[in-house]
C-alpha cells in the first residue's frame, strides 16, 4: 500500500485531493495537522485508509515522525494572501526547508510541492509564461513561493531527490475560502459590489479545483515528472473581460458598465502598502491586488501535456457555472 503524507489537506485544495485520494484502496494518506486545523472540509470523508498525525510544523520529530514509511509527501500547507512578512518566511519557506530535508533523511520516493503562478511577478503585455521563463515574484507570498522552488531545484541537483513542482494559477471550485479565494470576486459581483479595474483585456489563466487535483494525481503517478516544474491550468486562457463576462451570466446579473481606470486606483493602493510597511499593519485586501488583477497572469500547459499527457478535463465555462452553483445554493439556504 502506498503511503502519502499530506500537509494543507484541511484547505481548499487539500481537502478535495484527500477525498479522491482516500477512495483508492491502494493508498494510505496520512494528514499533518495541528491543534486548531479545521476538519469541517473533510467530514463527509469516511474511508479507514486516512490517519490525523497531530503535530507541530516547527517542530523537528514531529516532522521526522511524520515522514517514518512515507512514499509520497505532498506539500500543501501555506499562508496565502494575507500575511506578515515574517510569518511568510517562518512557515512558508523555513517550515517547507524542514519537511524537504526530512523526507530526504526518511528516503521519502517521492514529493509534490504546490506553488503558484505569483512566483512570475506578472506582465504589463499579454504574455504567456513557460517553465523556462524567469519568475520575478512581487508579493511577499510569491516569493516566498519562489524561494522554496529554488531550494527543491538545489535539492534534486544535490542528491537527486524526486521532486516535482507543480505551479497553479488561481484555483476555483466549490468549497473556495470567502475570505481571499477566487469565489470572493464572485460573491462581490453577486453583491453588486464588484468595481472591475483597468481594461479587462488581461489574459489570466485559471485552474478549475477538479483539474488541479487530477494533475497532481497524475504527477504523483508518472515517474517521468521527477525533477520537472510544471505549470497547469485550465485550457482556455482568457482576458478578466472574459471571465467576467462568464461570472456575471451565470449568476444572472448585469454587470458593472464601469471600469475603474487602473491609473486612478494603483497610486491608492500604493500608498496603503507603504503605510502599512511603515506603520505594520496588514492590508485589507489581499497584497499587491489591483496591480494582480490587471497584470497577465497566463501560463502555459504544453510541456505538461507533452511529457505526461495530462490535459485539463473540465472547461473554464463548464467549472464557473458548476463553482456559481454551488454559490447559489449556499445563497438561498443562508
Ligand atoms: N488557492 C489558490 O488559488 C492557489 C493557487 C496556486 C497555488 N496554491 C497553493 O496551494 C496550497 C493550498 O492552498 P489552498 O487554497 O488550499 O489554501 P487554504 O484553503 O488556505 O489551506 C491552507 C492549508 O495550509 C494550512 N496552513 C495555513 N497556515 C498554516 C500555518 N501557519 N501553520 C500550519 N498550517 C497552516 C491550513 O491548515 P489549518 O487547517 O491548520 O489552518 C490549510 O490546511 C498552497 O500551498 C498555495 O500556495 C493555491
Amino acid at each position: 500500500m502506498k503511503k502519502i503524507l499530506i500537509t494543507g489537506g484541511t484547505g481548499f485544495i487539500g481537502s478535495y485531493l484527500v477525498r479522491e485520494l482516500t477512495e483508492k484502496k491502494s493508498v494510505h494518506v496520512r494528514l499533518f495537522l495541528r491543534d486548531t486545523s479545521n476538519l469541517k472540509r473533510l467530514k463527509d470523508i469516511k474511508s479507514k485508509n486516512i490517519e490525523y498525525f497531530k503535530g507541530d510544523f516547527h517542530n523537528f520529530d514531529d516532522i521526522n515522525k511524520s515522514l517514518k514509511g512515507i512514499d509520497t509527501f505532498i506539500h500543501l500547507a501555506a499562508i496565502l494572501g494575507r500575511g506578515k512578512k515574517d510569518d511568510y518566511q517562518a512557515f512558508n519557506v523555513e517550515v517547507s526547508k524542514k519537511f524537504l530535508n526530512f523526507a530526504i533523511k526518511n528516503k521519502v520516493k517521492k514529493i509534490i510541492y504546490l506553488s503558484t503562478i505569483a512566483v512570475m511577478g506578472g506582465t504589463e503585455q499579454a504574455y504567456i509564461y513557460k517553465e523556462d521563463d524567469d519568475p520575478r515574484p512581487r508579493t511577499l507570498y510569491g516569493k516566498s513561493k519562489w524561494e522554496v522552488e529554488q531550494y527543491i531545484t538545489h535539492l534534486v541537483e544535490a542528491f537527486g531527490m524526486n521532486a516535482t513542482i507543480i505551479r497553479a494559477p488561481a484555483v476555483y471550485g466549490p468549497e473556495d475560502n470567502f475570505d481571499r479565494g477566487f469565489i470572493r470576486i464572485i460573491d462581490l459581483v453577486a453583491r453588486n459590489k464588484y468595481l472591475p479595474v483597468g481594461n479587462l483585456k488581461n489574459l489570466m489563466s485559471l485552474i478549475y479545483i477538479d483539474n488541479l487535483v487530477d494533475a497532481i494525481l497524475t504527477v504523483s503517478e508518472n515517474q517521468r515528472a521527477n525533477g520537472r516544474i510544471y505549470f497547469v491550468a485550465d485550457r482556455e486562457i482568457l482576458t478578466t473581460g472574459e471571465t467576467y463576462k462568464i461570472i456575471c451570466k451565470n449568476l444572472g446579473v448585469p454587470g458593472s458598465r464601469f471600469c475603474m481606470p487602473k491609473h486612478l486606483i494603483l497610486p491608492v493602493e500604493r500608498s496603503i502598502e507603504l503605510a502599512a510597511k511603515i506603520f505594520k499593519f496588514i492590508p485589507w485586501y489581499p497584497e499587491n491586488y489591483i496591480s494582480d488583477i490587471t497584470s497577465n497572469y497566463a501560463c502555459s500547459i504544453k510541456k505538461i501535456n507533452a511529457e505526461l499527457k495530462w490535459s485539463p478535463k473540465i472547461s473554464t465555462q463548464d467549472g464557473l457555472e458548476k463553482t456559481i452553483q454551488w454559490y447559489k445554493s449556499l445563497y438561498m439556504t443562508r
